[in-house]
């Protein structure tokens, strides 16, 4: 007679050995894409924070470029106010984003590059000088 608990048990350990290696890899897929915000402007922030939330930044920066652009070729008009935390920012990409995001190759470049989008911007626009933090 055989022992299916053991057998059990065996294959279960066989699995988990067998699923490990793809496991380890997620975790450093997703470190991968940690982008920094250690910059000299944000490390002096008493509290990080940027135009608008985090996850709003994440899933919705194109757009709010967009807009950003749209507001000053069209309209005129420079001053952004968050919607967020109601303070009013200067629609610029060279001057507010990137400086606080002095740091593109760590930042922008870090997701664009893992996710294979190469935007155009910086043909125009003038990417910040690299700064050690
Ligand atoms: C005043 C400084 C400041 C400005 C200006 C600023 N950011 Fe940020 N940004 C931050 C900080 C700080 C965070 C991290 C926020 C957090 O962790 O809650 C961040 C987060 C982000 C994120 C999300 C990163 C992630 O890990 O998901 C994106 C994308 C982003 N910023 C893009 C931009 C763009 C594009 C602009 C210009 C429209 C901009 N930022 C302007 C300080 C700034
Ligand atoms: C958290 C990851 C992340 C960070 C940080 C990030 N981006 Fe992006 N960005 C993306 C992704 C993903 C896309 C593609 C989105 C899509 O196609 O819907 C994108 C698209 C864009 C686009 C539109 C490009 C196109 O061809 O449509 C612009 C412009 C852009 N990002 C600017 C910036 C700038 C400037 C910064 C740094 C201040 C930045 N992004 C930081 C993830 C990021
Ligand atoms: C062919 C050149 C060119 C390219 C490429 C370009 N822009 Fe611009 N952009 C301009 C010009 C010119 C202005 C108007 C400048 C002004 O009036 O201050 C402008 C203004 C802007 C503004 C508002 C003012 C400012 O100083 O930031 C934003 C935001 C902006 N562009 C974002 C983008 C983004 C994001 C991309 C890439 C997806 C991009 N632009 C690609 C030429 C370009």
């Amino acid at each position: 007679m055989y022992n299916s608990g053991k057998i059990i048990a065996g294959l279960a350990v066989f699995f988990i050995l067998a699923a490990l290696p793809f496991l380890l890899n997620l975790g450093k897929a997703n470190a991968k894409i940690e982008p920094s915000i250690k910059t000299p402007e944000i490390n002096a922030m008493p509290v990080k924070q940027c135009v608008e939330s985090k996850e709003f930044m994440r899933a919705e920066h194109m757009q709010l470029l967009n807009d950003w652009r749209d507001e000053v070729v069209r309209n005129g008009n420079r001053i952004y106010t968050s919607k967020s935390n109601g303070k009013q920012y200067i629609i610029s990409l060279q001057n507010t984003c990137m400086k606080c995001h002095s740091n593109k190759k760590e930042f922008c470049d870090k997701c664009h590059n893992y996710m294979a989008v190469k935007p155009y911007c910086w043909s125009c626009h003038i990417a910040p000088k690299e700064e050690k933090s």
